[in-house]
């Protein structure tokens, strides 16, 4: 029996957008049909690297070929949406860079459409399909972590310094998809602290507050102006706690089978007595998958094989929902923000 192909097109095809067509071009069960972008100057290296594709300025071109059964969306953030309406009435299935779009009202829309027209629509949140975090995300729903307690991030580095959106819808949606990706649920508010140094209304760095109502909690660290290049993330339950250190070669993971327990005494002066347990650090062997092949793989996959996408369209609502609340938080002075009435 012949196999099934998934005819693609990249529209956008700059600093990520070009990883995209990378990975896409030599996927299995893929064939890159089109690279679509405003600047001839890519438009050009492009079709030197793959003389089999298409080049074109017009995404009209695009979506006008019957062939192309997926459009993979990497254009600038506040463009996301007029491209990606576009394709999926168009019929076509899309794969859209993070953040989905800048508003909760866009993100349902698009949601909505995708639902409408039948058609796939996966978020470029690359994080969940990292074999890292899925090892950290396999401790966790094993129960090897024991209860969940909090998490933290870190995401900082100096640049790229964006003009079009602050360090928080820039770097924080890795986090926060992560976040709810390993605590399996949704948070209820978001408590967000920033500052613009370089450019008027754009922070630079962000600090946040994420909560559960079953009383988990989350902090992310995001900035583009830091001496560290950080991308770094700690798990803390009540039996082992996990880092993932993504600078790290090979030794990204490490559990630490740290904790502290909580007894009764039945000595009437200490009614609780507190003990600590240090125990072996151990460094799990990760296997080498490059996180974006895996995810462009997904989405070819769960295309043709009618699958559910794991970073799908709720997914990307969620994490713009997390984003617009930390944003008004943000103009708030870090009041906290619900998040639960803007579903
Ligand atoms: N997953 C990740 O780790 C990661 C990292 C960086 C960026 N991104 C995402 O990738 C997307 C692109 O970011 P970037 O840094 O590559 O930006 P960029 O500015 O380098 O590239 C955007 C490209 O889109 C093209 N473009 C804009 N409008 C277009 C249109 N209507 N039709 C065709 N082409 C158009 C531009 O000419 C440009 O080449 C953003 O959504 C960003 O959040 C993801």
């Amino acid at each position: 029996m012949q196999e099934k192909v998934l005819n693609l097109a990249v529209v956008g095809a700059g600093y990520w957008g070009k990883n995209l067509v990378r990975n896409f071009a030599t996927a299995k069960r893929c064939s890159l049909k089109f690279v679509c972008d405003l600047d001839e100057k890519i438009l050009a290296a492009q079709k030197k690297s793959f003389p089999a594709v298409q080049t074109t300025t017009r995404l009209d071109d695009v979506l006008a070929d019957k062939t192309v059964g997926a459009v993979v969306i990497a254009v600038d953030v506040p463009k996301h949406f007029d491209v990606a309406k576009r394709c999926l009435e168009s019929g076509k299935h899309i794969y859209v860079e993070k953040p989905l779009t800048l508003t909760v009202a866009d993100a349902k829309e698009l949601v909505e459409l995708a639902a409408k027209k039948n058609v796939k629509l996966m978020v470029g949140h690359l994080l969940e399909y990292h074999p890292a975090v899925n090892f950290v995300k396999d401790m966790i729903d094993t129960g090897k972590l024991g209860r969940l307690y909090y998490m933290y991030t870190q995401r900082v580095n100096l640049g790229i310094v964006r003009k079009n959106e602050n360090a928080w819808w820039s770097l924080a949606p890795h986090d926060i998809s992560v976040i709810c990706y390993l605590f399996g649920s949704q948070p209820v508010s978001v408590s967000a602290w920033g500052q613009c140094y370089l450019q008027n209304g754009i922070e630079d760095v962000v600090f946040a507050t994420v909560k559960f109502n079953d009383g988990k909690m989350a902090n992310i660290h995001c900035s583009w102006l830091d001496p560290h290049k950080i991308r770094k993330m700690t798990v803390v339950g009540s039996e082992k706690m996990a880092t993932f250190d993504d600078m790290e070669a090979s030794e990204k993971i490490r559990i630490w089978d740290k904790g502290a327990a909580v007894k009764k005494d039945t000595v009437a002066s200490y009614p609780e007595i507190i003990s600590l347990r240090f125990g072996d650090i151990v460094i799990p062997k990760i296997s080498s998958g490059e996180p974006l092949s895996l995810e462009c793989a997904h989405f070819v996959d769960c295309v043709l094989d009618d699958k559910k996408i794991r970073s799908d369209s709720l997914d990307g609502l969620r994490v713009v929902q997390i984003l617009e609340a930390g944003q008004k938080s943000l103009k708030n002075n870090g009041a906290p923000v619900s998040t639960e009435d803007l579903l």
